[in-house]
């Protein structure tokens, strides 16, 4: 086991509870564990023994899933929860306290960004955000208080790169935590921990799952972060499923193989999108364009599967972009077998002003697309016939 590589570790990881010889772990719906006596309860309240006590704090099903993201990551200690918001929210929470600070990129997840900027005031922490361009800014913004920088890469939507080497060493230099939302790489294409990140978090409800059936969060990283975490989430609740484990972990295992594939589409749709009328410009990490294009290839092993391009004529164009569509679905979700696409600046972004929207490279025509698995020829016909319509 000691010698397998991380791939392996990770399909053959499995909750060591096997009774009836079965291969495939099976599903432990129980809300709690049996004592055998007094003295067995007494030492696992007691945390003298490790062992299932209660579905809130541990669950055979979870701890696979996590130990799975775990050898993945190459990371000391993990914990899963109902939903990637759950995950981020209990990293802020279980490691912050008021009159604490916060370096965050201004392009992070928008219900990231309402946690930093209307939730974590009420409770006396505060944030600077700060801009993926500028990189001096980010060193100003740390002052004395600061505990955390927290980032995405690739951000979503505008698919900007953080370059993590610079930033982990920026982190340990000056006594920081360093959390990255590895979400639209996923593990399997980059390892924040191996570039001095400190945690790395992801919503698994996106690749993780990789079919749009279940929500789940995942935080793996130092041992004495994740404890505080998992103390955090024990007591409040935000609890995940067995069943949503079961099937993440389950999911897991082609979870390389989906990401090499959902990279390869999408390399083809940036290429064929790139250059064509119409279209004014297309993010892609691996597309030698991109403007940390070296970065993206140091740090990550393939692109991965969101392209962002931007439509002559604005916002309306956008939006008759997404009707002319036949095949690819809209909705709100990303990391699906099913290539999704969205308009940003009118639903995820449209509260923000024009300005705003500007500031985090969402520009009117923005179009957001998770490439699929279906054959990639069918998705460009498709992306090229709304773009002709
Ligand atoms: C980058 C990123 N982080 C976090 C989340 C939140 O994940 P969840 O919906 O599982 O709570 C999302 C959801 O789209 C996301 O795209």
């Amino acid at each position: 086991m000691e010698e397998w590589k991380p791939q392996t570790r990770a399909v053959r990881t499995q909750a060591d509870v096997t009774r009836h010889g079965e291969h495939s772990v099976p599903l432990f719906l129980t809300s709690s564990f049996v004592f055998e006596d007094a003295e067995e309860m007494r030492a696992a309240f007691a945390g003298e023994i490790e062992r299932n006590l209660y579905s809130r704090f541990t669950n055979p099903n979870v701890t696979e899933l996590v130990e799975k993201v775990r050898l993945l990551e190459g990371a000391e200690a993990g914990h899963a929860m109902a939903s990637g918001m759950a995950s981020i929210f209990a990293t802020f929470a279980g490691l912050l306290s008021a009159g604490d600070h916060v370096v965050a990129c201004r392009s992070i997840f928008g219900s990231t960004h309402r946690i930093l900027s209307d939730l974590l005031p009420r409770w006396g922490i505060t944030h600077t955000y700060v801009d993926v361009e500028d990189p001096a800014s980010w060193e100003a913004a740390i002052r004395p208080e600061t505990r955390m920088i927290f980032v995405e890469t690739p951000t979503n939507p505008a698919v900007d790169i953080v370059d993590l080497e610079w930033l982990g060493g920026l982190a340990r230099d000056r006594g920081v935590i360093l959390a990255v939302d590895n979400c639209f790489a996923t593990p399997v294409l980059q390892r924040p921990l191996d570039f001095g990140a400190h945690l790395s978090i992801h919503s698994a409800t996106k690749f993780m799952d990789g079919q749009g059936r279940v929500m789940g969060g995942v935080v793996v990283g130092d041992r004495p972060l994740i404890e505080e975490i998992f103390s955090f989430s024990r007591a409040t609740g935000p609890s995940l499923s067995p069943f949503n484990a079961w099937v993440l972990s389950k999911s897991i295992e082609t979870l390389a193989l989906r990401m090499e594939k959902h990279s390869a589409n999408a390399m083809e749709v940036a290429r064929r999108l790139e250059g064509r009328p119409g279209v004014t410009s297309v993010r892609y990490p691996f597309l030698p364009s991109h403007p940390r294009y070296e970065v993206a290839r140091r740090q990550m092993s393939a692109g991965g599967a969101m392209v962002a391009f931007t439509v002559e004529g604005g916002v309306e164009r956008g939006r008759r972009f997404l009707d002319a569509l036949t095949l690819c679905s809209l909705t709100a979700n990303l990391g699906d077998s099913r290539t999704i696409v969205t308009h940003p600046a009118s639903t995820t972004h449209a509260k923000l002003t024009e300005e705003e929207r500007t500031a985090v490279g969402i520009t009117p025509g923005l179009i957001r697309v998770s490439v699929g698995l279906e054959d990639v020829e069918d998705v460009v016909r498709d992306l090229e016939g709304a773009l002709g319509a």
